[in-house]
């Protein structure tokens, strides 16, 4: 999958600017806040069709504008596209050929995207929420029946909370069809990411002790009040029913896959607690990394990379694996850094080096 061309009105630093990309690797160079970062949100929200992370429409349209829009030209296993995005105060358009999607979640994981950013450190040292969110997407990229099952999981859970917000004098029968409807969607939540989990990990370990040189185990737990050895709908169930009454007194749902916990460690050491910030950025590198494996495996696809200012705090070892994997990676990568000097990519590479946020293209070879 190769993106071709982007060209971004109003969006966040940028006024109107059109980029023409090389198919194998794209560098962003600039001082700070330059747009650097503002390009790669850019082009995932082009492909996933959400920013990063949640932003208000605001914060995405560029101060003083009432809209913005992207438009970008992509290569992908179903062919050629063009991608439409148009944006304003209260509404998002979706337009894919010419022709508007009303649903992002038919078109969502049409295309695949593995980013390495900065704030990935929080997945490993960060709370049970963000490991959660992220799996989560993981799983929706790679099998649409998660994001279903997802937001009838959250539908049934808000009903379920509702009526145990509106009164402590509520019987369990009052309550009895959202436990149903939980069991069934949430026990298929929580067994696609047991699945998940199992099949990533093998991968993470073997590309963790390759970049750090060290023969840690690496494991992933799943922590959950459902008993996760039976049957799952059945257990989870049973514990609805078993916690009723400390639900009632709460007035939330206080058992589900939405409170299960995700954690990582190293050598048997919690990494959100122990892990060094040395070892959670190369945790957090691997997990990227294997994301991608994870995609060729179950997709048979090669996902576009975006990479945020990753040098930084890398080792000699860790930098030279990382781009040794960039070189050898067959797929479109898009790297940007204040310092050209922290690339050691050998091979042909666009150079988009904005100055005064204005930027200039430039071949190299390296
Ligand atoms: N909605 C917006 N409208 C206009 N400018 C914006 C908007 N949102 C952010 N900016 C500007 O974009 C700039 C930051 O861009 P970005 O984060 O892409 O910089 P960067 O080149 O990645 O910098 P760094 O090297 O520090 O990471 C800031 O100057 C910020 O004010
Ligand atoms: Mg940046």
């Amino acid at each position: 999958m190769i993106l071709k061309s982007l060209t971004l009105r109003n969006f966040k630093s940028y006024a109107s600017e059109t980029f023409s990309f090389h198919d194998r690797f794209n560098l962003i160079l600039g001082e700070n806040a330059q747009g650097k970062t503002n390009l790669l949100e850019a082009i995932h929200f082009l492909l996933a069709f959400r920013p990063f992370k949640q932003l208000r429409t605001e914060e995405i349209i560029r101060f003083g504008s009432s809209e913005c829009g992207l438009k970008g030209e992509i290569l992908s296993h179903m062919g050629f596209d063009e991608v439409h995005i148009l944006l304003n105060e209260d509404h998002k358009t979706l337009k894919l050929n010419s022709k508007i999607v009303y649903h992002t979640s038919k078109v969502y994981g049409r295309y695949n995207i593995v980013s390495f950013l900065p704030t990935d450190l929080e997945l490993i040292k960060g709370g049970p929420q963000g490991r959660r969110r992220y799996i989560d997407a993981l799983i929706c990229a790679l099998e649409g029946a998660h994001l279903r099952d997802l937001k009838l999981y959250h539908r049934a859970l808000t009903q379920r909370n509702a009526i145990l917000a509106k009164t402590s004098a509520i019987t369990s029968d009052k309550i009895e069809v959202w436990d149903e409807k939980l069991a069934e969607v949430g026990s298929q939540v929580i067994s696609r990411r047991l699945e998940f989990i199992s099949k990533i990990k093998p991968q993470l370990n073997k590309i963790y002790k390759l970049t750090s040189g060290l023969d840690q185990d690496i494991q992933i737990h799943y922590k959950s009040s459902i008993d996760l050895e039976g049957n799952l709908e059945q257990s989870f169930k049973d514990m609805l029913r078993l916690k009723f009454e400390i639900d009632k007194k709460r007035f939330h749902t206080t058992v589900g896959p939405h409170r299960d916990q995700i954690s990582f460690s190293i050598a048997g050491k919690d990494s959100a607690v122990y892990a060094s910030q040395g070892e959670a950025k190369n945790l957090a590198l691997s997990l990227k990394t294997s994301e991608i494996e994870m995609i060729k495996q179950f997709l048979g696809r090669t996902p576009i990379l975006l990479l945020d200012d990753v040098t930084s705090e890398l080792d000699g070892q860790r930098k030279k694996f990382l781009f040794k994997f960039l070189e050898d990676f067959p797929g479109q990568i898009f790297i940007t850094t204040t310092d050209i000097k922290e690339i050691l990519y050998k091979g042909e590479i666009r150079v988009f080096h904005i100055i005064d946020k204005k930027v200039r293209q430039k071949h190299i070879l390296t």
